[in-house]
């Protein structure tokens, strides 16, 4: 088992990362929400009839009552009706301010699961407990949470520390193919933004972090590591973690103009390729460490572009949360392992964007 600590302001917590990792829940749930009796373990359709089961036993063995929501898999539920059903479900069952919330999921799930936590009684713990790559590496780690509305991704939400992550590497298993790449976006965006090291490391292991658990644990740690950084440096989104939305600019506006149907980190890992495709243009980036970016998404079965025009690009992202003022705040990657954040104005954007 792994340990990654997370410094945040607000509260420090462990990231438990191995298989089997969730045995850890009872004792630790115990440890960390005293003077809880109860516990409502948020899940979706797809993943609840895998582990919950597991979760609840893990539980109750540590003498909580467990209340469960599932709701229907997807980022169209994503919404405030999904919160207010957990909102009820904690109500009517009589839940105090030492009881506590886990998010059993993707990053849909530790999302609402979070917010939910977050906003209940004013603020109750929540235990996450991430089942996807991507949520491994990223949603579950540094306290974000929210929901959707139709105007954009992850409009409405909340700063709110877990009070433990337990990322057990042996939920990976079942994850489907396409999930699993839709998380690569994210590991190579750390790899691209900050970690020469993981680069090196996933440039080596050829298109397969998978089929060697010892090497997809590791590789997992080194992401988690990687944000915990930065999360402890900028818990609010001030500076240097706003660093963590290379390629999301772009990302967001792909994945809202499809309806939410593509998956987020594939829109990611177009938006990377995009700006990557920028920089250069730009004469800020070398054509070579373009090409050898790219061809690491390649290789983990990303794509590098998207046919939106700038024109749209520009458009969707004035809308985008990330916008301050007038200006957007551009991450881009002009040399590997470093990222930067440029600020630029719609027009400044769209010029940068067009070839
Ligand atoms: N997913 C980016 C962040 O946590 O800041």
């Amino acid at each position: 088992m792994r340990t990654v600590r997370v410094n945040a302001a607000s509260q420090s917590y462990d990231v438990l990362i191995g298989k089997d990792a969730v045995r850890e829940l009872g004792q630790q749930a115990k440890k960390l929400c005293p003077g809880a009796l109860k516990v409502l373990v948020v899940s979706e359709s797809n993943v609840a009839p895998l582990y919950l089961d597991r979760v609840k036993a893990e539980l109750e063995g540590a003498g909580f009552e467990v209340i469960d929501y599932v709701f229907e898999a997807g980022e169209q539920n994503k919404n405030i009706n999904e919160i207010a059903g957990m909102w009820n479900k904690m109500a009517e069952a009589g839940f105090t301010r030492t009881d506590f919330v886990v998010g059993l999921g993707g990053g849909v799930t530790t999302d609402m699961a979070g917010f939910a936590a977050s906003t209940f009684l004013r603020g109750i713990k929540v235990i996450q407990l991430p089942t996807s790559l991507l949520a491994m590496v990223d949603a579950s780690v540094g306290g974000k949470t929210g929901i959707d509305i139709p105007m954009g991704k992850n409009q409405v939400g909340a700063f709110w520390q877990p009070s433990l992550v337990i990322e057990d590497i042996s939920f990976l298993k079942t994850l489907p193919d396409e999930v699993f790449t839709e998380g690569m976006g994210e590991v190579t965006k750390h790899a691209f933004i900050m970690d020469l090291e993981l680069l090196e490391k996933l440039e080596k292991a050829n298109g397969d972090i998978r089929s060697d658990e010892d090497l997809l644990e590791e590789t997992v740690y080194m992401n988690v590591a990687d944000k915990a950084g930065v999360v402890g440096e900028d818990e609010h989104d001030n500076g240097r973690r706003q660093t963590l939305n290379f390629g999301h600019t772009v990302g967001h506006v792909i994945e809202r103009d499809s309806g939410f149907t593509k998956p987020h980190g594939i829109c990611v890992a177009k938006g990377m390729g995009i700006v990557m495709d920028a920089c250069v243009r730009a004469g800020t980036l070398a054509a070579e460490d373009a090409e050898r970016m790219k061809a690491l998404l390649k290789l983990y079965k990303l794509p590098v572009s998207d046919d939106i025009t700038p024109e749209a690009i520009v458009e969707g992202a004035m809308n985008d949360k990330k916008k301050r003022g007038d200006t957007l705040s551009v991450i881009l990657v002009n040399k590997i392992g470093q990222a930067e954040i440029k600020k630029m104005t719609a027009e400044e954007f769209l010029k940068f964007l067009s070839v």
